[in-house]
C-alpha cells in the first residue's frame, strides 16, 4: 500500500488512482492520521499530497512528525514538499508571482526519482508560494523559470519533494516519477489488479457470511449491480436482492434489470411492485424537496416491509455499494462538502443488519472494470447515472400517468437515437424532461395546445459541474422530429443549454 496524506489539494484522488493504475495499492487518507495508524497499514511508501494552504501560516494543516521516523520512503508533492522543507528547517515563502500552468523542469540532478526521464521535461504548476532554502541534507534535482527548488531529495532518509504535479497528464514525465518513486524508491510489487480485487473479495464475503444470509437492494445501476454479482459469485444463493419497482423508473428498465440479474445471473431476485403506492402517495404534490422526501421514505417503508416478509430466511447482512469517493468524502476533513443527494437506496441506520461495502475501496472507474471482469454486460456496466427518485423529478410540478408517459418515452427514443449517433459514451447523462407548460402548435392543419419536451445532455467528470453536450444538429433534429411525431401530446421540444453552476443537471 502507498498511502497519500491529504492536505486539501485538489488532485489527491488522482494521485491514489494513478498509483493504482500502476498496479500498486493506494488509499487516500487525512493528514491528521498518526503515525502509528499508517504502520498498521504497512505502507511501501507515503505521498504528501498539495493543498491550498501555506505551510508557514499558523493553522496550516500538518502531520504527524513521527511520519518521518517510520523509516518509509515520503514524496511531497507542492504543499507536501513546502510541509516537507519546513519541518527540517528550510525556507517557504511566497512567491512574487502566482504559477499556474505549464512550466519547463530542468532536472539538476538525476535521483531515481527522475531515471529514465529527460534532463528538460514540461511540467503542471498550481502554487503561489515557493522554497527559497531547501533543508539541511537534501539536495536540489530540479529548478523551473520561477522555482529555484522544484524538485529535492535526501536520498539518505528517502525523502523526496516536487513543487509541480506529477499526477496531472500535463506533467509529461509525471507518470515515469510515480512509478520511478512506487517501484524503484519503495520496490513494490505491482501485484494489484481488478482480477486479483474480485478473487481477495469473494473469499473475504465467504468468510464473513458463513452460511448467513444476505440481502441486497438492487436498483440497476452500476453500483448495487456489481455488488449484487460479486457476492453472488461468492455465496450464490445466499443472497436475495430485492428491486423495487416505484413507477418512476424509464421505459423497459424493470423488464431489463430481471432479464439480466434473475434470468442472466440466475440470482434470487424479488421484485417488488410498489408504483400504485408511490404514485399514490405523490398525488397532488408539486413542491420538488416534497417529492423528494416522500419517494426516499416510501423507498424506505417498502423496504422495510418487504424484507421483513421474507421470514423463511433470516437476513443477517445488507450489501451496499458505498464507493471509495463516498467514504473519502465524509472521511478526510479536507474535502470540500459535496452537495448531498437524497439517494432513495440510503436505507436508515437503525436496521438491524451488518453491512457488507466490498466496493468501498473502489473508484467508479474501477467498479466498471469488476463488472466487466465479472461478466456483467456493457449496458450495465456503462449505465448513465440514474436518479434515485428517478423520473420523478423528470416530471416538473405533478406528477400524473400522461406526463410519465411522455417522459418515458421520449427519453426512449433520446436514448436510442444517442446510442444510434455512437454518442452514448460521450454524454455523461442524458435524458428528456417535462416542464410544467403547453404551448401552441400547428399540427396537419389543425391548432394544437400540447406540451413541451426539454432535452438535457451534459458532459461531467464527477456530475458536480457540467457543460451542455455538444450534440451534433442533425441528431438533435432527428430526435426532436421523432418525438413530435411519435409521443402523442407534444408538439414542442427544447434543448437546454446552460452548465452546471448555474443550473443543475437535473431539472429539479
Ligand atoms: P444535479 O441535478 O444536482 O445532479 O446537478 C447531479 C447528479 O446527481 C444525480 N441526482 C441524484 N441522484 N438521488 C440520486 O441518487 C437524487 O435525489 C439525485 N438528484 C440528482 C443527477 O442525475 C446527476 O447525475
Amino acid at each position: 500500500t502507498v498511502i497519500v496524506l491529504d492536505f486539501g489539494g485538489q488532485y489527491n484522488q488522482l494521485i491514489t488512482r494513478r498509483i493504482r493504475d500502476l498496479g500498486v495499492y493506494s488509499e487516500l487518507h487525512s493528514h491528521k492520521m498518526t503515525a502509528a495508524e499508517i504502520k498498521e497499514k504497512n505502507p511501501i511508501g507515503i505521498i504528501f499530497s498539495g493543498g491550498p494552504n501555506s505551510a508557514y501560516a499558523p493553522g496550516a494543516p500538518t502531520c504527524d512528525p513521527a511520519i518521518y521516523d517510520l523509516g518509509v520512503p515520503i514524496l511531497g508533492i507542492c504543499y507536501g514538499m513546502q510541509l516537507m522543507t519546513q519541518h527540517f528547517g528550510g525556507k517557504v515563502e511566497q512567491a512574487s508571482q502566482r504559477e499556474y500552468g505549464k512550466a519547463l523542469l530542468e532536472v539538476a540532478h538525476e535521483s531515481q526519482l527522475f531515471e529514465g526521464t529527460p534532463a528538460s521535461q514540461p511540467v503542471w504548476m498550481s502554487h503561489s508560494d515557493k522554497i527559497v532554502v531547501p533543508p539541511t541534507g537534501f539536495t536540489v534535482d530540479g529548478t523551473s523559470d520561477s522555482c529555484p527548488v522544484a524538485a529535492m531529495s535526501d536520498t539518505s532518509r528517502n525523502l523526496y519533494g516536487v513543487q509541480f504535479h506529477p499526477e496531472v497528464r500535463h506533467s509529461q514525465h509525471g507518470n515515469e516519477l510515480l512509478k520511478n518513486f512506487a517501484f524503484s524508491i519503495c520496490n513494490a510489487k505491482g501485484d494489484w489488479s481488478m482480477e486479483n480485487f474480485v478473487e481477495e473479495q469473494i473469499s473475504k464475503i465467504r468468510e464473513q457470511v458463513g452460511d448467513r444470509q444476505v440481502l441486497c437492494a438492487l436498483s440497476g445501476g452500476v453500483d448495487s449491480s456489481v455488488v449484487a454479482v460479486l457476492i453472488h459469485r461468492a455465496i450464490g444463493d445466499q443472497l436475495t436482492c430485492m428491486f423495487i419497482d416505484h413507477g418512476l423508473l424509464r421505459k423497459g428498465e424493470a423488464e431489463s434489470v430481471m432479464k439480466t440479474f434473475s434470468e442472466g445471473f440466475n440470482m434470487n431476485v424479488v421484485k417488488i411492485d410498489a408504483s400504485e403506492r408511490f404514485l399514490g402517495k405523490l398525488k397532488g404534490v408539486t413542491d420538488p424537496e416534497e417529492k423528494r422526501k416522500i419517494i426516499g421514505n416510501e423507498f424506505i417503508y417498502v423496504f422495510d416491509e418487504e424484507s421483513a416478509k421474507l421470514k423463511d430466511k433470516e437476513m443477517e447482512f445488507l450489501a451496499q455499494g458505498t464507493l471509495y469517493t463516498d467514504i473519502i468524502e465524509s472521511g478526510t476533513d479536507t474535502a470540500e462538502t459535496i452537495k448531498s443527494h437524497h439517494n432513495v437506496g440510503g436505507l436508515p441506520e437503525d436496521m438491524k443488519f451488518k453491512l457488507i461495502e466490498p466496493l468501498s475501496a473502489l473508484f467508479k472507474d474501477e467498479v466498471r472494470a469488476v463488472g466487466t471482469e465479472l461478466g456483467i454486460a456493457e449496458e450495465v456496466v456503462w449505465r448513465q447515472p440514474f436518479p434515485g427518485p428517478g423520473l420523478g423529478i423528470r416530471v416538473l410540478g405533478e406528477i400524473t400517468d400522461e406526463k410519465l408517459e411522455i417522459v418515458r418515452e421520449s427519453d426512449a427514443i433520446l436514448r436510442e437515437e444517442i446510442k444510434k449517433a455512437g454518442l452514448d459514451r460521450d454524454i455523461w447523462q442524458y435524458f428528456t424532461a417535462l416542464p410544467n407548460m403547453r404551448s401552441v402548435g400547428v399540427m396537419g392543419d389543425a391548432r394544437t395546445y400540447d406540451y413541451t419536451v426539454g432535452i438535457r445532455a451534459v458532459t461531467s467528470i464527477d456530475g458536480m459541474t457540467s457543460d451542455w453536450a455538444r450534440i451534433p444538429w442533425d441528431v438533435l433534429e432527428k430526435i426532436s422530429t421523432r418525438i413530435v411525431n411519435e409521443v402523442p401530446h407534444v408538439n414542442r421540444i427544447v434543448y437546454d443549454i446552460t452548465s452546471k453552476p448555474p443550473s443543475t443537471i437535473e431539472w429539479e
